[in-house]
């Protein structure tokens, strides 16, 4: 049996409008890193309070580790939910030091105990040498590792993290990506973490839940949902994409759009006539006689690699160009006609 589930889960702040969350099922596996992503309003936070207990569900379960602890009958108080949280501000004490910050929810230990434990989170976190210190003496990263460490001293079954890294600058935010899904594996703790940030959830997650106004869209390991995304909201929310439409061929392998004929990763086993396809921008290889040209109407440099927008050859004016990558060593310029392929492994059908 699955470590958290939701049943059914819906959340109604007003009677009338649409729910902020709809009808959620999703399933956790213990020791399990699951990321909750999408756009702003989309009923990531409410999802993650209602795991905790903050917030009421206007109907569904919850399940933590076998216990029903949410449902038309039942309430556990967020304190026996076995439920560690970090907030996006963190809100350490400030007038605490590190060391009583994190023994904060230990209460109930014995005092020695309780010691030992805030020195052990605090090894795992690579700050046992800051106990003394107060939080407005840490930089932002050591702040968020005290605050994961805090969560993590009652030995919560589920940590739950609201945008981790939206307070931290690219470089950190790296940096922070690795050690908080280092120090959880550690601690084999499970984990769901809200972000909208696609990189984030890739980075950190075994699964990622895509969210969109309180429906889940997709749930799938990153690599599945950048290869496959189901539908035009995932494909399109999750990193670059070329969505065209187009209608099946016969053969169930190939699809006919304005650029041309494009061979799907697998045979489909049904006919459905007009379909979308969505193609990666890294499944179009430049190439000296590919099967599809144009002109390169614009050149954006990234660093690592150089996004082209080409407006394909028999292409009406009205279809957008298309985004393809382009290695930084090759010259490109704007106006050039380039020709290149795509690989069938980065083209998805989506509904
Ligand atoms: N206490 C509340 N009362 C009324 N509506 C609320 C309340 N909390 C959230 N909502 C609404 O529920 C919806 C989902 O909000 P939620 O905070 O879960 O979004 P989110 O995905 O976390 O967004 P963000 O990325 O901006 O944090 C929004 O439309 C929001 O306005
Ligand atoms: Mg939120």
């Amino acid at each position: 049996m699955s470590f958290v589930q939701l049943e059914q889960l819906t959340k109604s702040f007003e009677r009338g409008q649409v729910p902020a969350v709809n009808q959620l099922n999703l399933q956790l596996e213990k020791g399990e890193i699951m990321t909750l992503l999408g756009p702003s309003g989309c009923g990531k936070t409410t999802t993650l309070r209602m795991i905790a207990g903050f917030e009421q569900p206007t109907s569904g379960t919850i399940k933590i580790g076998g216990q029903t602890v949410y449902s038309s009958d039942t309430s556990v108080p967020p304190e026996k939910r076995g439920i560690g949280m970090v907030f996006q501000d963190y809100a350490l004490f400030p007038h605490l030091n590190i060391e009583k910050n994190v023994m904060f929810g230990l209460n109930k230990w014995k005092v020695r105990e309780r010691k030992k434990r805030a020195r052990e989170v605090l090894e795992l976190v690579g700050l046992e040498d800051y106990a003394t210190r107060f939080p407005n003496e840490l930089s932002g990263g050591q702040q968020q590792r005290i605050a994961l460490a805090r969560a993590l001293a009652p030995r919560p079954h589920v940590v739950l993290m609201d945008e981790p890294f939206s307070n931290l600058d690219a470089g950190l935010r790296e940096k922070m990506r690795y050690d908080v899904t280092t120090i959880l594996r550690k601690a084999e703790t499970t984990g769901v973490i809200v972000t909208h940030d696609q990189k984030d959830a890739f980075a950190v997650s075994d699964r990622v839940v895509v969210m969109n106004e309180g429906v889940i869209q997709q749930v799938a390991a990153p690599k599945e949902m950048y290869k496959c995304p189901k539908n035009c909201f995932v494909a399109q929310f999750v990193g670059k994409t070329n969505l065209l439409s187009g209608t099946m061929c016969s053969d169930l392998k190939h699809v006919n759009t304005h650029i041309g004929k494009i061979c799907l990763p697998e045979r489909k086993d049904k006919m459905i006539e007009d379909v979308k396809v969505s193609i990666r921008p890294e499944g179009c290889m430049l190439a000296d006689e590919g099967r599809y040209s144009g002109n390169v109407e614009h050149v954006t440099y990234s660093g690592e690699y150089q996004e082209l927008a080409v407006r394909l050859k028999g292409a009406e004016m009205t279809n957008e160009p298309m985004i393809i990558y382009a290695p930084i060593e090759q010259d490109v310029e704007v106006g050039a006609v380039v020709s290149f392929d795509i690989k069938p492994e980065l083209v998805a059908l989506v509904d």
